[in-house]
């Protein structure tokens, strides 16, 4: 029977499963990730690791993992994971698509009416004692009926699944793939949300030139990761008003110190990486972890193979 670390405490009763086929599961204990050293000397003799996005799972860790078969990310994105180190050790590697869609646009569509409609100020403005009368010009913001979002990933199903919540507001949604214009579809764009993974070619996507082309006053969404966008250039676009306001889910790096530049910006939202964060879809992101282990620890189909 293989011994199996799970480097987070994970909500549900998943891992029980692996405890029944008669696996060794050893739960990390603390709040805070493993550091490397903590991992590598932890994960010595696994032959399966469940982990979480914040654990780097490069080729030194896997080349001191000789008897470890496979690695089940507990996220839709892989972008903490070798995989090419991992393809040539022949380490499975499995993540959780589909399951938090929904999750992660209900998340997107919140961010983003929060943004249009400036709520955490209006919200901050009753607790400070200004809420002195009903205003006819108080808090003005961006109608979403009408207004036009451009989905940049726009083919993916996160992404796919923002853009029915979208229609259903009255947006009109224009999807960019990773290949197409996003300069030109930004200086028509209302509102711009990330939706594309981690790679050389979508790092800093947002950029200083990229936001010169925007529509001026645009709001822009990021619930994919962090560095699509240079934090630098999104802070003097948010200082200059070029952009009226940006709301994201993620950051660069995670977690963002409170001493960051970017949390002087005005009109910005930030959350600590809540996309996923609905109780069935997390449980059930477990799950999906165990299936893929146990179905490679048994030799058989692997349901989420990234090979
Ligand atoms: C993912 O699964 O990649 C998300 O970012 C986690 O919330």
């Amino acid at each position: 029977m293989a011994r199996v670390l799970v480097t987070r405490a994970l909500p549900g009763s998943a891992l029980d499963r692996l405890v029944a086929a008669g696996h060794e599961v050893d739960v990390w204990p603390d709040q805070l990730p493993p550091g490397p050293d903590e991992l590598r000397a932890r994960a010595a003799g696994c032959e399966a690791l469940l982990t979480m996005l914040s654990d780097r799972i490069d080729a030194p860790l896997i080349g001191s993992l000789p008897e470890l078969k496979v690695v089940a990310n507990y996220a839709v994105g892989y972008d903490n994971i070798d995989l090419d180190a991992c393809r040539e050790r022949g380490v499975v590697v499995t993540n959780t698509p589909d399951v938090l869609t929904d999750a992660t646009a209900d998340l997107t569509m919140a961010l983003l009416l929060a943004a249009a409609r400036r709520l955490p100020e209006a919200e901050a403005s009753v607790y400070a004692g200004d809420w002195r009368t009903w205003e006819p010009a108080g808090f003005l913001g961006v109608d979403l009926n009408g207004s036009t979002l451009v989905l940049y990933g726009g083919r993916g199903r996160i992404a796919q699944a923002v853009a029915r919540r979208a229609e259903a507001f009255g947006m009109r949604v224009v999807t960019v793939g990773r290949g197409d214009d996003l300069t030109a579809a930004v200086a028509d764009a209302d509102f711009i949300s990330l939706h594309a993974p981690l790679t050389d070619q979508t790092r800093h996507v947002i950029d200083a030139e990229l936001l010169s082309a925007v529509k001026p006053g645009a709001i822009l969404v990021n619930t994919a990761r962090g560095q699509l966008v240079d934090q630098v250039a999104l802070r003097a676009a948010l200082i200059d008003g070029t952009l009226s306001g940006a709301a994201l889910d993620v950051t660069d790096p995670e977690p963002l110190p409170p001493a960051d530049p970017l949390l002087q910006a005005p009109n910005l939202i930030v959350l600590p990486h809540i996309g996923s964060a609905g109780k069935d879809t997390r449980a059930r992101m477990a799950e999906i972890c165990v299936d893929n282990i146990l179905a490679a620890l048994s030799g058989e189909p692997v349901p989420s193979n990234l090979a």
